[in-house]
């Protein structure tokens, strides 16, 4: 029987603010996570130059994946061939990729909760099994290597994401090295979700592929380069993989968009501008961590990466999905419930994604001061 996924609900809660931007009210969009400020400028020059010249067929880019693999080499100091990287329609079908090559149906797959929703979903529309560790504050919301040694018997893989989402919280240099030796000890295959590298607000994050050369890494255009609707990102493979990864590519998703890969290469060369984003979402995330307190919420996890803060709402509801429909329609703050990542604790959280504007954040605040100010207990 094919398996039954829960909806994203923030779909929900963001249906109910365009209606009432249709209406004419001020909506503040926090509820996704993806950049405001689109591709950077010289991607979508040089897409406007190739768009004339060239057919736009199925294309695997070598200039695109030999820039990944110079990209590596230089954070890192990982070495990876040119075939071990393909190019993919995002993270999303990179991940579906990565969980189809590693396992069978039926194998245990560890992912932290709260996590990205689509973990649990992509493992279960493959039948395969969730086995879900809960991480509270103490862990900073992290699998760590002491969790996953204590699970009996040992899963057969992992999902790991550092910056994570929804909590931007980052894996500790040591604790990293820690998992990947839990992992080999254990026989535990590692999948490395590096989608929100390059946005962290302390250490770079460290690349799994520099210590570990068997996991898959899994990273894409759609955070940092703020190209999440040009659908372009990348799985690197151990070699032993090449073979059966370009077959499942080449089967479900054949390529990613021709014109996407084109701005993607020039992407990579548009530092400052992709900076200067970072800039702005570190400027936000210092915003809203000085203004939580005033608005009642004290049990967060400073985000250390990534752009969302999950805070603690416990002390005001028990139903996050109808708390952040209130909260919509009461300010215009659109928001997203902790029901889209923790299935069991996510009825007391939220999750605000800072990848907008300054003056908006600013704006959010001033709403959310006085509203907050004047919940009760539901
Ligand atoms: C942790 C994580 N992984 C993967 C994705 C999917 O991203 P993509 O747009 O590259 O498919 C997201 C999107 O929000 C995400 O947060």
């Amino acid at each position: 029987m094919p398996a039954i996924l829960e909806p994203f609900h923030a779909i929900s809660i963001s249906t109910i603010a365009h209606r009432l931007k249709a209406e004419g009210r001020d909506v503040i969009h926090m509820e996704f996570g993806q950049p405001s400020t689109g591709a950077p400028a010289a991607a979508i020059a040089a897409a406007h130059r190739v768009l004339d010249n060239d057919p736009m067929g199925y294309w695997q880019s070598d200039a695109l994946k030999a820039r990944i693999v110079r990209h590596y080499a230089e954070t890192c100091g990982a070495t990876i061939a040119p075939e071990q990287v393909i190019l993919t329609n995002g993270a999303s079908p990179a991940l579906v990729m990565a969980l189809s090559l590693l396992f069978d149906p039926g194998a245990r797959v560890a992912i932290a909760r709260p996590g990205y929703v689509a973990y649990r979903n992509n493992l279960l529309a493959l039948f395969m099994e969730p086995v879900e560790l809960p991480c509270g504050p103490d862990e900073r919301y992290q699998i760590t290597a002491a969790a996953l040694e204590a699970v009996d018997p040992a899963p057969d893989g992992v999902i790991l994401a550092s910056p994570a989402n929804p909590t931007g919280t980052v894996i500790a240099a040591d604790e990293l090295a820690r998992i990947v030796a839990v992992c080999k000890a254990r026989g535990i295959r590692l999948v490395s979700d590096e989608i929100y590298h390059g946005i962290t607000y302390g250490e770079p994050a460290l690349s799994v592929a520099g210590l570990d050369p068997e996991a898959l890494i899994v990273n894409s255009f759609s955070k940092y380069f703020s190209m999440a609707g040009w659908r372009l990102g990348w799985l690197i493979v151990p070699p032993a993989l090449v073979t059966q990864a370009m077959a499942r590519m080449g089967n479900l998703f054949l390529t990613p968009p021709s014109l996407a890969q084109h701005a993607g290469l020039i992407a990579f060369d548009c530092r400052d501008e992709l900076e200067g984003h970072v800039a702005t979402y570190a400027r936000n995330r210092d915003l809203l961590l000085a203004a939580l307190p005033e608005l009642g919420l004290q049990r967060i996890a400073p985000p250390d990466g990534a752009f969302y803060i999950w805070a603690d709402i416990g002390h005001l509801t028990d139903d996050s999905l109808a708390f952040c429909e209130r909260l919509v329609r009461d300010t215009g703050v659109c928001t997203a419930p902790g029901i889209d990542f923790d299935p069991v604790e996510g009825r007391r959280y939220f999750r605000m994604s800072f990848a907008v504007s300054t003056p908006l954040v600013e704006e959010a605040i001033a709403r959310m001061k006085p509203w907050f100010a004047a919940q009760k207990k539901d």
